[in-house]
């Protein structure tokens, strides 16, 4: 079989602030979405790629991508999204086509760094098995849960409820790995407003809502360099992490 990518990038990116949308930002003078398309380009598992821009913004998006040639094995699709980024990932699912596609890894825009030996490595567990993989890393801040926030004003003290063993947490990136029969019964299924911030219920992962339906979901080491672009300081980071790279 043969592995897709579909990369969400229709968010507006409203915790970066003012501006184009977030996976048109230029880092290094390139927009954060070419970085992404190009970086998982790099498996050379991948072929069909997915990238499912902002609704308003399809031929732009299109235009832009055609201008930064791909390897001969790596097709490209751009379709629009929806207004939550679940939605977007359903859409881009369903443009995958290509019935040879058995595996599809699932990959934010806004994380345009990530180093391909992750990528690889989420295949592999994927290939060997594993019907949703997550690259992931242990927290560094000690997490702790409060109470619902109903009836609470933004910059009132918030009650502690609870504080997990940091020991047993971990933070998730992309690209996540799934088989694809799997993920697109999830995606259909889900009609929640799943990552909505406005619903504290909505999965904010694609495996969320595959583990919700009771598949089992397991992590592989991520990267630092995964991280996700978005306030303004991961800005920074990211223009100097690029800076260093190309030295
Ligand atoms: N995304 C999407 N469609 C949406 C919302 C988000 O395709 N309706 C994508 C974003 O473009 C991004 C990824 O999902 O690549 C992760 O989302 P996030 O980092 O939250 O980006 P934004 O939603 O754009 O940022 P914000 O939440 O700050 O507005
Ligand atoms: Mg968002």
């Amino acid at each position: 079989g043969r592995t897709a990518v579909v990369i969400p990038a229709a968010g507006r990116g409203v915790r970066l602030g003012p501006g184009a949308p977030k996976a048109l930002r230029p880092l290094g003078g390139v927009p954060m979405l070419v970085h992404a398309v190009r970086a998982m380009a790099r498996s050379t598992s991948v072929g069909p790629i997915v990238v499912v821009a902002p609704a308003d913004d399809v031929p732009g998006v299109r235009s832009l991508l055609d201008g930064h040639p791909l390897p001969d094995r790596v097709t490209l699709r751009v379709v629009p999204g929806g207004d939550t980024r679940q939605e977007s990932v359903r859409l881009g699912l369903a443009a995958v086509g290509d019935p040879d596609v058995d595996v599809v890894l699932v990959h934010d825009a806004a994380r345009p760094l990530v180093p391909v030996a992750t990528v690889d490595a989420v295949v592999a567990a994927v290939r060997a098995g594993a019907p949703a993989v997550v690259p992931a890393l242990p927290v560094t801040d000690t997490v702790k849960q409060v109470a619902p926030a109903a009836g609470r004003g933004p910059e009132d003290p918030e009650p502690v409820v609870a504080t997990p063993a940091r020991a047993s947490l971990r933070a998730v990136q992309t690209p996540q790995g799934f088989d694809r029969a799997v993920l697109t019964a999830a995606h259909d299924a889900a009609t929640d407003g799943a990552g909505d911030p406005g619903d504290p219920a909505g999965a904010t992962d694609c495996a969320g809502l595959v583990e919700r339906r009771g598949v089992p979901v397991v992590l592989v080491r991520g990267h630092e360099e995964a991280f996700k672009v978005t306030r303004p300081l991961d800005l920074l980071l990211a223009e100097a992490v690029l800076a260093r790279r190309s030295v």
